[in-house]
């Protein structure tokens, strides 16, 4: 199928993209590079736009845009759709995500982007939540099911785009059996609001008897998210923390204000919450897609992996204290080090943040079943984290 690789209302490139392979064959002409997407525009070679190279890129990115094989219960959700593979679903709706506004144009049709976006546009998403979220479910498939956001989330965890009152809201649940996630995202709300870090906020849904966590969309229709992954592609990389002071530098270059303070504070909350997935996937910039212009890093999102989730034991305490600093896996007390004005945290302000996750737990606990033992050494493991952080502050 020949098409024009858009952003928003911008041609990009024109191809030849194959709806078998799910591959971009050919590239036939290359309109405005600038507007492509951040991870590709550093292999775009001008005098060779056929480059394999560039071209094989521009295939992963694309079909990294689908559901990824490693998402919770993939086979489970592929069955309940009906399909074969996650691939399946990426070009079924123009390949638009909630997350930025690249979509495929059918070359010579006159399909208006503010006509499809799903930002305007309603979309129907009952099935594919069911499909998602739900412990059993016979889904009876209609045409339309597979028109939504739904085809292209990232992520390991279960989730589904769903709309209230006018709002794009991501739901997402817990890992396999594990139920914590939501919660945890609810906590490191709580904790950004009292801290006063900008974060995406995360309330708790019940969704046919499983707690999921649920959260507004934080891209518009005239924004993008380029993740930490894009933005290091075209950094020097050095597996230490020069990868992070390049990164500061990069962002400081494109004009974000606050930059370095605002990438601390998310050290800074993981560091509370022992959040081990702070991956370059996991936070980012978002960028103008009319203009180009880096407006921000993204509101601290994406923190359910926290408080030892991986680890509990219901008879042994087992206590792992390792975060993710760009490609390095390192002790929280570690990567805290990084922080350069911790004085500047108003710890108090947490005094009561354990007593109010523990209300939390166990206001859904007839639901979760999660037992008094472990709410409460969850509650000692955070109290511990927050008096950790006390004892930093008062040494620096
Ligand atoms: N509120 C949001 N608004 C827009 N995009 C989002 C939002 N939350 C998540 N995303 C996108 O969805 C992806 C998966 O969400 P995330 O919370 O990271 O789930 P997971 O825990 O499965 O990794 C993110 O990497 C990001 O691209
Ligand atoms: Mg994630």
């Amino acid at each position: 199928m020949k098409c024009i690789l858009m952003n928003k209302n911008t041609e990009v490139l024109v191809a030849e993209y194959n709806t078998v392979s799910k591959f971009f064959d050919r590239i036939i002409e290359v309109k405005n590079i600038d507007y492509a997407p951040y991870i590709l525009k550093s292999f775009y070679i001008k005098d060779d736009i056929n480059d394999t190279f560039f071209r094989t890129n521009l295939s992963e990115w694309f079909r990294g845009r689908g559901i990824p094989s490693w998402r919770d219960k993939l086979d489970l959700l592929l069955h309940r759709l009906d399909i074969s593979a996650p691939t399946e679903l990426l070009d079924k709706a123009f390949g638009l995500s909630l997350s930025d506004q690249y979509w495929l144009k059918p070359f010579n049709s006159n399909i208006k982007y503010d006509d499809i976006n799903f930002f305007d546009n309603d979309f129907d998403y009952a099935e594919f939540l069911e499909a998602s979220l739900s412990l059993n479910s016979k889904i009876v498939k209609k045409e339309t099911s597979l028109i939504t956001p739904n085809n292209t989330t990232d992520g390991m965890l279960k989730k589904a785009w769903i709309i209230e009152d006018g709002t794009r809201y991501l739901l997402k649940g817990g890992y396999k059996n594990e139920i914590l996630q939501p919660f945890n995202e609810v906590l490191a709300s709580m904790i950004c609001d009292r801290l006063g870090f900008n974060h995406v906020p995360y309330t708790l849904d019940v969704y046919k008897d499983t707690v999921v966590s649920k959260c507004p969309c934080f891209i518009t229709k005239d924004t993008e998210l380029i993740t930490a992954y894009q933005i290091r592609n075209d950094m020097k990389r050095y597996d230490s923390e020069e990868d992070y002071e390049e990164y500061i530098k990069c962002l400081e270059k494109n004009d974000i204000f606050n930059a370095r303070e605002k990438v601390e504070n998310m050290y800074i909350l993981d560091f509370l919450i022992m959040n081990e997935d702070r991956h370059l996937n996991n936070f980012g910039i978002i960028r103008d897609v009319n203009t180009l212009k880096w407006l921000d890093v993204t509101p601290i999102f994406d923190n359910g992996m926290a408080l030892n989730i991986p680890y509990y034991d219901e008879e042994e305490v087992i206590i792992s204290g390792h975060g993710r600093f760009f490609y390095e896996v390192k002790p929280f007390d570690e990567i805290i080090k990084v922080v350069h004005n911790i004085k500047r945290i108003d710890v108090e302000k947490l005094s009561d943040i354990p007593e109010e996750f523990d209300k939390l737990l166990h206001k859904y606990q007839s639901i979760t079943k999660i037992s008094d033992k472990r709410i409460y050494r969850l509650c000692v493991l955070l109290n511990r984290q927050i008096n950790r952080l006390k004892k930093i502050i008062e040494e620096a």
